[in-house]
């Protein structure tokens, strides 16, 4: 009886001690993650505005507040976006979302931020929205953040969408590859 107590609380220790930040790769192997029902590629462009040339003309996101002089790594600065979506890799290509919502830099020793934002989807091809949470450690090659929900053609859609950067073009501009793998669809 001791012993299975005992086992008990060592499985409980681990799981404490399991690391929980989504950005960070599984030990499990993907191989048991089940298929997804939908996958997709969209990509995310990120024009903030600021003080030095702008070579894009038209702004999307804009710093609210300052970093504050808590390390060195923007920790507390909060910009706020209505970022276009596209199909391709390009600024130019029609829009196929907008993303709406905020990113803050939210660690004090490396540059890593939490988004929260809603990807709206309102064409032709697909109306309603997706609803993203997660955190973005920059120098990760890739990172997970959790789709946590969605409406309209995305009702109650669950699943892990994954950010690679494809480019930084100056220091106001930047653009992500997002993978989409839901695992709910409806
Ligand atoms: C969606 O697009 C239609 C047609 O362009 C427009 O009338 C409507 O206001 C848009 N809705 C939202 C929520 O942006």
């Amino acid at each position: 009886m001791k012993a299975l107590v005992l086992m008990v609380f060592c499985f409980f220790l681990l799981l404490v001690a399991s690391p929980s930040a989504s950005a960070l790769p599984s030990k499990k192997s993907s191989k048991f993650y089940p298929k997804p029902c939908k996958q997709f590629v969209l990509y995310y462009h990120d024009i903030l505005f600021g003080r030095t040339r702008n070579i894009l003309s038209n702004s999307t996101s804009y710093r609210i507040t300052n970093a504050t002089n808590l390390g060195n790594y923007q920790f507390g600065s909060l910009i706020v976006f209505d970022d276009p979506i596209t199909k391709d890799e390009n600024l130019r290509s029609p829009p196929a979302a907008a993303a709406q919502g905020l990113y803050v830099y939210d660690m004090r020793n490396d540059y890593s931020t939490l988004f929260v934002f809603s990807l709206i989807f309102n064409s032709t091809e697909h109306k309603g929205t997706l609803n993203i949470v997660g955190s973005d450690p920059l120098g990760a090659p890739s990172r997970d953040l959790s789709i946590v929900g969605g409406t309209g053609d995305f009702f109650m859609a669950r699943g892990i969408v994954t950010f690679t950067t494809k480019a930084i073009e100056s220091i106001e501009y930047f653009r992500l590859k997002m993978d989409f793998k839901l695992y709910e669809c409806y």
